[in-house]
Order: C-alpha cells, then sequence, then structure tokens
C-alpha cells in the first residue's frame, strides 16, 4: 500500500454529507505505540554550521584509508573510467568498498580500445596532491577537475570536488521530483526513503538511486555547437551531490570512487553510451505492457473489481490491464487470498473472463514475509516457514532474523542477493499463481521499508498480527477513519463537493486529533573511531528527508546482515539496492511463471540499470 499517492487517486465520489467507505484494512488489531517508529534525531551535515571540513584535516568524518589504488581506462571511444579504491582488501572487509558486478554491472575495457583513439583524456599531477582532469582530445575542453581540491578516502566518508563552468547544465542524479535543469545552488542526497504523509515531496530523497548526470554546454545559438557528456558514479551508499556555483561537491558514506565519463557528444549519445555501454538497456515490454492499468486501493472483492471492467467497457474506453492493492490479501500477506472477499472460486471465474476478454492482471506483491504467531495454530503461513527453511532472510547478527514491522505485522525480508531467497521467491509465485493466474506484479515498498526503528527483536512474535504503528484510513476512530483529501484542482471541477469534504475534514481533525509526537532525543556527530564503523549513525550525516533525519528511519536497519558468507555485507552497504535486487529476483521468477514471455511488474524502488528487467 503506498500512501497519499496511492489513496489520492482513490478518493470514491463523496456524495455530500455521506462518508466514503474505504473497507478496514486489518482485522481490529492492536496498533503498535508510534514509539517503536521514532529514531534518534541527526543534525544532517549539510545544516551543520560547525561540521568540520573534509578538505582541512584528516579522519574528518571517518577513519582515513592510507594505501590506495588507481586505476585509469579507456575503455571504448567513448569511454573513460577513473577507480580508486583500498589496495589492501580481504573478503570480509571488500563488500565495504566494492561494489559487486553481479548486483550491477561494471564494465572493462572494450576490443580495440586505447589511449591514442579515445574522445577524452586523462591528466594529472601529485603536487600537492593527487588531483585530475578529464579533457575532450579533441578540443582540450575539460569536463571534469579536480583541480585545486583533495580527494578524500575514508572508510564511511568519500569526498571529490569538480570544478565546473559558470552556470552549468546539469539534468539527472534521480530519482527526485523537480524541476529538469539541477539548480547550482542544490544538494541532492540518495536514500532510498518513502514518506507516509507525503509521497511526493519535492526536492528530497525518493525511492531509488541513479548517480548520473548529462551536463550540456550550449553553443552560440546553432544547435549543433552544443556540447554534451555524462558522468556515472557507480557507488549504491548514501550519498549526497552538492551542486554550487562553478563546483559540485560528491559525498559518499562508504565504497570506492568508480566514476565514468562519457564523451557523448549528443545528450542522445550520452544516454546511449550510459544504457549500451555499462547499465545495459531497458527491458523490451511487450505490446500489452504500454497499455492502460488501472488499481485503486478499497475494492473490497471481485465483483467490485469486475464492476470497474464493466464500467470502463460501458464508457468504450480501452483498458488493458487491471492491479490490485493489498486488499485482495488475507490481512496483506503475500500469496494468500482474502477470504469472504477474494475467494479463490470467484477468482478463477474472474480472471477467465478477464483473459478471454484479452485483459490482464496484476497484483501488488511486496517484500515483505509475515512472521506466524507460534502461539496460534490457527496463525498458520506456510510461506514464511519455507523461506525460514531455506535461510532465506535478512539477519540481525547470526543469531536471528531481522524482523522488522510492515503492512501484515511483525515481517522478515527475503535476502534477495542470495540464490536461496531466488529459490524461495521463485517457488512462491509459481505456486501462487497455481491458484490464481495473475499476469505480473506490481512490486512496492522496495525500498525498503520497515516501521521499527532498528530491528524489533523476536518479542512480537507472540503478538502478531500486530497493526503498523500509525493509523491507517478504514481504521475506527482515528483521524484517517475517512480520508477526506481530494486530488488537487477538485476544487474547480466541483466547488460545492470539494467544500463540504473540506468540512468534513476540518471537524474531523477536531474529534480527532492526531496523537502527539514525543519529541525524540538528539544524537550528536559521531566522532570517526579507529577500526570501528558506526553503520546507523554515521559519522557524516546525510540529510534523509524523513523526520530526524536518521538512515535508521522507516527502513530495515543499515546494521541488518546480510547472508553472503564471508563477505559479511550488511544493510548499510546495500540498502539502496533492495528495490534493485528484489526488482532482479521477481523478474526471475516471473520468467519461471511464464517459460518463453517477457515478464510485466513495475516497482517502486530501482537502482542505476533497474530498467534492464523492471518498468516503473
Ligand atoms: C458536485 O457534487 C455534488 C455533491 O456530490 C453533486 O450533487 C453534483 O452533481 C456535482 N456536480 C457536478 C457538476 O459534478
Ligand atoms: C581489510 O582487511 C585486511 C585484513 O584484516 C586489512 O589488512 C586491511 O587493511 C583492510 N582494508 C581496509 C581498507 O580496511
Ligand atoms: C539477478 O539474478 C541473477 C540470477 O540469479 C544473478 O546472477 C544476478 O547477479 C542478479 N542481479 C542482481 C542485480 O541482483
Ligand atoms: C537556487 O537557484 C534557483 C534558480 O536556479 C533560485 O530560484 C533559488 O532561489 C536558489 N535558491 C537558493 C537557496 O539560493
Ligand atoms: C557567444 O557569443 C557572444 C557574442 O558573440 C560572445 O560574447 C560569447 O563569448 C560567446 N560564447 C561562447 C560560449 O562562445
Ligand atoms: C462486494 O462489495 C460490495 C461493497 O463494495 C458489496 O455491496 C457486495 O455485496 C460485495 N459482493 C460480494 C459478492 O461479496
Ligand atoms: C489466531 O490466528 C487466526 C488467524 O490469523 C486469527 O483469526 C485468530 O483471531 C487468532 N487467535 C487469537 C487468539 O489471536
Ligand atoms: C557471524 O559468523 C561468521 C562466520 O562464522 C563470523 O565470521 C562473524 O564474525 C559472525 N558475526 C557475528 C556478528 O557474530
Ligand atoms: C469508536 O468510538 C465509539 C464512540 O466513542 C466507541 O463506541 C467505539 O468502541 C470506538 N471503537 C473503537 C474500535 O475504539
Ligand atoms: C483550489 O485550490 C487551490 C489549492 O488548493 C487554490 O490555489 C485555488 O485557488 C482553488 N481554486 C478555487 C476555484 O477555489
Ligand atoms: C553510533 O553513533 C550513535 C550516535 O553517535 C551512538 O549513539 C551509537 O552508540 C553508535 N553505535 C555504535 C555501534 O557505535
Ligand atoms: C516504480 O519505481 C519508480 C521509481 O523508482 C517510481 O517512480 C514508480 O512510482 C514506481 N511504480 C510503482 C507502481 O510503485
Amino acid at each position: 500500500m503506498r500512501a497519499s499517492r496511492t489513496l489520492a487517486m482513490a478518493l470514491p465520489a463523496i456524495v455530500a454529507g455521506q462518508k466514503p467507505q474505504y473497507p478496514p484494512p486489518f482485522p481490529p488489531t492492536p496498533i503498535l505505540p508510534s514509539s517503536i517508529n521514532y529514531a534518534p534525531s541527526v543534525t544532517p551535515n549539510v545544516m551543520d554550521t560547525t561540521a568540520p571540513n573534509a578538505q582541512v584535516g584528516c579522519n574528518a568524518y571517518g577513519n582515513d584509508v592510507k594505501d590506495l589504488t588507481l586505476s585509469v581506462q579507456y575503455q571504448s571511444q567513448e569511454r573513460l573510467a577513473v577507480r580508486i579504491y583500498p589496495k589492501h582488501l580481504q573478503p570480509s572487509n571488500q563488500s565495504l568498498y566494492i561494489l559487486s558486478p553481479s548486483l550491477t554491472p561494471q564494465p572493462g575495457i572494450g576490443y580495440g580500445a586505447s589511449k591514442a583513439s579515445s574522445d577524452l583524456a586523462f591528466s594529472w599531477t601529485n603536487s600537492p596532491s593527487f588531483q585530475f582532469r578529464i579533457t575532450r582530445a579533441s578540443s582540450g575542453e575539460t569536463i571534469f577537475d579536480t583541480y585545486g581540491h583533495k580527494i578524500v578516502f575514508e572508510d564511511q566518508f568519500l569526498e571529490l570536488v569538480t570544478n565546473m563552468v559558470p552556470q552549468y547544465n546539469i539534468y539527472g542524479l534521480a530519482e527526485n521530483l523537480r524541476g529538469f535543469r539541477i539548480p547550482n545552488n542544490f544538494t541532492q542526497t540518495f536514500w532510498n526513503a518513502y514518506n507516509l504523509d507525503n509521497d511526493q515531496e519535492l526536492d528530497v530523497n525518493g525511492h531509488s538511486v541513479h548517480p548520473v548526470y548529462l551536463e550540456t554546454r550550449y553553443g552560440n545559438g546553432s544547435k549543433d555547437s552544443s556540447l554534451s557528456h555524462g558522468v556515472y558514479a557507480r557507488n549504491a551508499h548514501g550519498q549526497e551531490w552538492l551542486m554550487r556555483d562553478e563546483s559540485i561537491t560528491y559525498r559518499t558514506i562508504g565504497g570506492s570512487f568508480d566514476l565514468y565519463f562519457l564523451s557523448g557528444s549528443t545528450p542522445k549519445e550520452v544516454i546511449s553510451q550510459y544504457q549500451s555501454g555499462i547499465v545495459n538497456t531497458p527491458y523490451l515490454p511487450a505490446y500489452w505492457h504500454l497499455g492502460f492499468q488501472q488499481v485503486r486501493w478499497s475494492y473490497q472483492n471481485w465483483s467490485n473489481l469486475q464492476d470497474v471492467v464493466d464500467a470502463y467497457a460501458a464508457q468504450n474506453i480501452q483498458l488493458e490491464g487491471l492491479m490490485s492493492d493489498l486488499d485482495y490479501l488475507k490481512t496483506n500477506r503475500d500469496f494468500t487470498d482474502n477470504p469472504g472477499h477474494y475467494d479463490i472460486g470467484p477468482g478463477k471465474a474472474f480472471l477467465d473472463r478477464l483473459h478471454a476478454n484479452g485483459q490482464y492482471y496484476m497484483p501488488i506483491l511486496d517484500p515483505n514475509i509475515y512472521v506466524p504467531n507460534p502461539a496460534n495454530a490457527s496463525d498458520a503461513y506456510p510461506p514464511y516457514d519455507r523461506g525460514a527453511e531455506l535461510q532465506a532472510y535478512i539477519r540481525d547478527g547470526n543469531d536471528s532474523f531481522y524482523y522488522g514491522v510492515e503492512w501484515p505485522g511483525f515481517s522478515v525480508f527475503p535476502d534477495f542477493i542470495t540464490p536461496q531467497a531466488q529459490q524461495f521467491w521463485t517457488e512462491q509465485c509459481l505456486a501462487f499463481h497455481e491458484k490464481l493466474a495473475y499476469d505480473g506484479f506490481w512490486l512496492d515498498v522496495n525500498d525498503a521499508t520497515s516501521f521499527c526503528t532498528g530491528s524489533c527483536g523476536q518479542g512480537l512474535r507472540e503478538e502478531n498480527p500486530i497493526h503498523v504503528p500509525f493509523a491507517l484510513p478504514g481504521d475506527p476512530n482515528t483521524s484517517v477513519a475517512v480520508d477526506y483529501r481530494y486530488p488537487e484542482m477538485f476544487n474547480i471541477t466541483n466547488a460545492t463537493e470539494a467544500s463540504s469534504a473540506a468540512s468534513a475534514m476540518m471537524s474531523q481533525s477536531i474529534m480527532y486529533p492526531t496523537p502527539s509526537v514525543t519529541p525524540t532525543p538528539t544524537v550528536g556527530r559521531t566522532l570517526a573511531t579507529p577500526d570501528v564503523r558506526n553503520l546507523t549513525y554515521p559519522p557524516y550525516a546525510i540529510n534523509n528527508f524523513l523526520p530526524g533525519h536518521s538512515l535508521q528511519k522507516q527502513v530495515i536497519s543499515p546494521d541488518a546482515t546480510h547472508n553472503d558468507g564471508p563477505y559479511n555485507s550488511t544493510e548499510y552497504e546495500l540498502h539502496n539496492l533492495y528495490g534493485h535486487t528484489s526488482g532482479n529476483a521477481t523478474y526471475n521468477a516471473l520468467k519461471a511463471v511464464f517459460p518463453g514471455k517477457r515478464p510485466f511488474f513495475i516497482n517502486r524502488s530501482t537502482f542505476s540499470g533497474s530498467g534492464n528487467f523492471s518498468g516503473e
């Protein structure tokens, strides 16, 4: 279930004085105290006027790494790669610095590439410290230039500054809701996040991370004299790009510098060099994937869905596919059916009619697995047991699975970087398709979201099913019992109805005030400690927009652990890839369900290259 974005689209027409009906999202289970979701606040570095300048002195936001390797590769005529990474790495610390090519492509030197035939040239100096510059070989035009700045390499902090031309024009650095050209005074933060209250906030970190930009230098009058190039920084850690007058500062809270310069020189060529040369081209959709698909939360049963299909037909609007939000599931548990509402029998009949009519069905799928209450035999949930048997879930250290809270209640999260999680996911998707002949999925909340701060521990198992720690539309006696919000500009379409809803909303908020939020403690700046990484409150605090700015806010905590053997990866390194890897696993599972066909699913969270297997 997505927040206001879905709900806004979902608003049923209000007949004046009559409340819209939402089905309760849950049976009346206990609502967890919202304190479970509070992370101590931290001051983002970009707002902290007393923050140290990493360009001066050592160990500013981590422990300096002393021995580094520089690699410069003329990989093709159009692509030059510059990598800076620690010289001494073992399996135990490799994944902290090196983003595995199994997670996103790391291109190498192509056939016939050479310095002599390259569009780009690399130059450098060691005085007073290592600095480098990328130029166009033909004209000497500088496109990237760290001269005059230090390159900082610490275990939890990297910084590099490039000089830019005045009023530079750059585009990209998604995901973000803002104007196309990035202003020269803007800070882009990257940390996949989900805002319950407003999923469409401008200018902040979003669901996805694509650390690549296109720069265009416009010519004088003729378009042929404009030149564009691209820069891709292959690093998935939490990071910030500070666009400033005549410079960009690039900072990450881990990993390595793994930079790719693309010579363009048209915008289209830059995009093509990025896709074909590095992350791979987007998947080829089947024709029907491009059709109009409809979704709304609040449909209570299969006959509601049939009414929707019939209403489109009656209006002669071509409807290619229909999606379901969580309401089709038994208390939001994946791979189930909501009894009495979405029973398998009528579902089969509905899908037979839909398919006979050449239409498709793509229900929602969430990458969290409900943990059944061990004290309640009727709460059995076999998908959980199978994943546990395969050891397919993210862990909390070595002793336990990592437990969080998601829409179904207390939940675990498949560890999609492992083969056993892929096996689990494929098996479940296959078995579910035997029951319900869906045609694809809408993969949601894979940021990945969790509503405990840090691990919830195992204590909530015997409380399950529990309700997320905030009220949902449909919950009785809350300020969201009835959602009176309207789509933008509805006040113009029907001023009478809009004003009646607005006044209902006013009186509702008086009747049911929003519970007050307990002030959270603020943690001071974490100091770098030799040989210690602080995964939850790293020394450099990025400006995550969620209240309190913590990296632990509403996600699987960065100190959760993965099942990748000697590499001991933590969620700190992999957070921004959860959407990408769950997408990959869903794509692979759908290939098994529909052999020989091009799978269709859309996802919420992505990384560079996700388009290779998923739609958005
Ligand atoms: C506006 O809303 C009112 C109340 O729901 C309804 O009676 C009326 O028909 C609507 N007007 C239009 C133009 O849709
Ligand atoms: C990685 O671990 C090895 C072995 O413990 C150590 O020698 C090396 O310095 C570590 N590398 C970094 C960059 O911390
Ligand atoms: C996608 O799945 C394949 C097959 O399991 C695996 O080889 C690859 O590394 C995965 N890629 C990502 C991005 O997870
Ligand atoms: C940033 O630049 C934009 C124009 O590019 C301007 O509208 C805005 O006011 C500037 N913001 C600040 C904080 O200077
Ligand atoms: C564009 O043309 C103007 C007027 O001829 C000139 O002053 C300016 O330097 C030119 N700019 C570039 C980038 O060539
Ligand atoms: C489906 O839900 C509607 C309410 O939206 C209800 O009126 C109807 O009886 C339900 N139909 C079935 C078959 O359960
Ligand atoms: C046991 O679980 C079932 C299924 O989730 C639920 O309907 C029932 O209310 C639970 N019983 C108790 C005592 O919590
Ligand atoms: C987990 O187990 C591995 C392998 O036995 C070991 O190297 C690692 O230190 C353990 N980690 C924790 C947090 O106990
Ligand atoms: C909601 O409020 C009504 C009236 O105050 C009360 O009777 C009812 O028990 C409440 N329901 C819940 C679930 O708290
Ligand atoms: C409709 O609402 C918008 C913003 O909510 C407001 O700017 C606009 O003036 C309103 N228009 C009318 C006709 O009330
Ligand atoms: C990380 O830093 C925070 C804030 O400085 C501190 O409260 C916490 O104890 C630290 N965690 C570790 C594991 O050092
Ligand atoms: C899929 O992901 C993109 C960005 O990553 C997001 O904008 C879009 O809303 C997502 N789609 C759905 C249906 O969640």
